[in-house]
């Protein structure tokens, strides 16, 4: 079976072919960061403009690319949610009238459900049941997930996703958006014991809380910066904050999937999400699954931010779901994981 995976819920445009005997056929990926970075953030309308405008060029070469025609595929799946109401309107449009006009079904994906999903595409795939730590750049989730369809979310964030503190934080060191990338890059130059940031909730639940820490930075940023003279020391200082924020956000999230892993009984704990990208957190998280007995499974990288590869991949875990009669364009800008079951 071939599916056609396409995420156009913020500010990627992402295609992919999955097949389930091949893997992977093809797949491209399109990324607006420069249309935004001067707004320092995703503007929803010019997401859903630049989504038209490259969608369908796209999804005809990935369809050549795989060296198929479109009368290959088997089913069409998409990003329903949550996501920039926009920009899932153009992929659910677009995944709904190629459907209805090749006469397959088309499949509503939950963005999120992806990101956990695609580490089991990789050769090291992780068996349900699993945890899942779900870091982006709109959430931060500590989910059980029992198998396909079955999710409890068991830790969240009270305030800011990890990404997006990420993203805030680079802003504040004056990075190019995205700022989770150049902060981490940045951060490979500095101390990370330079300043004892907060680690806020330590010791307690499974709930992050990450506002606070954005906050005590902030204020570090600005005693400092009225301080450091040369341009010298303000690199150093930029560094050794950005490398500070980044233990402290990695500690937090490090503290509660071990805690996570130990309340649940769990063997496998996922990683998922674009912040899952971060090279700190994945050293650090394998360490503490070797100490404490765990596996740690990650999707490379590339899997990690977002990607029309999951989206394929999850349409082929749920084809046993998709509904009879011509397909209806889903878009929910909120969609909470827990309320799915197998059945969209
Ligand atoms: O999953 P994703 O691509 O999009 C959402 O669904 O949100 O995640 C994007 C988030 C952004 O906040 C970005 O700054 C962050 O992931 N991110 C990173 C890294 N790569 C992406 N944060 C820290 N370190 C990274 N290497
Ligand atoms: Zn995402």
């Amino acid at each position: 079976m071939r599916v056609l995976g396409i995420e156009t819920s913020c500010d990627e445009t992402g295609i992919a072919i999955y097949d389930s005997t091949d893997g992977l056929l093809a797949e491209a990926l399109f990324s607006q960061t420069e249309t935004h970075a001067r707004f320092g953030g995703v503007v929803p309308e010019l997401a859903s403009r630049d989504h038209i405008a490259r969608s369908a060029p796209m999804l005809r070469q990935v369809v050549a690319d795989a060296g198929l025609e479109l009368g290959a595929l088997d089913a069409i799946a998409y990003t329903a949610g949550p996501g920039l109401v926009g920009a899932l309107m153009v992929g659910g449009s677009l995944a709904a009238s190629l459907a209805f006009g090749l006469g397959i079904p088309a499949l509503p994906i939950h963005h999120l459900e992806a990101h956990l999903l695609v580490a089991r595409l990789e050769e090291d795939a992780p068996e349900f049941p699993f945890l899942a730590l779900l870091v982006s750049g709109g959430h931060t989730l500590l989910v059980q997930v029992q198998g396909l369809g079955d999710y409890l979310t068991i830790g969240s964030t009270l305030d800011d996703a990890a990404g997006e503190a990420f993203d805030k934080v680079a802003r504040l060191l004056s990075l190019p958006y995205p700022g989770g990338p150049a902060l981490a890059e940045l951060a490979t130059v500095g101390d990370p014991a330079a300043y004892d940031f907060p680690r806020p909730m330590r010791g307690r639940g499974l709930d992050f809380s990450f506002s606070g820490l954005k906050t005590a930075v902030r204020l570090k940023l600005e005693k400092e910066s009225s301080q450091a003279g040369s341009d010298e020391s303000s690199g150093t200082l930029r560094a050794n904050i950005a490398a500070s924020f980044q233990a402290a956000v990695v500690d937090s999230l490090v503290e509660k999937s071990v805690r996570a892993m130990a309340e649940t009984g769990l063997e496998r704990l996922v990683v998922a999400g674009g912040v899952g990208a971060n090279t700190e957190l994945r050293s650090r998280l394998k360490a503490a699954g070797e100490q404490q007995g765990f596996g740690v499974y990650y999707p490379r990288p590339s899997f990690c931010t977002d990607n029309g590869v999951m989206i394929a991949y999850a349409g082929w875990c749920r084809r046993g779901t998709a509904k009879s009669g011509p397909p209806r364009i889903q878009a929910r800008p909120r969609w909470p994981l827990d309320e799915l079951t197998l059945s969209v």
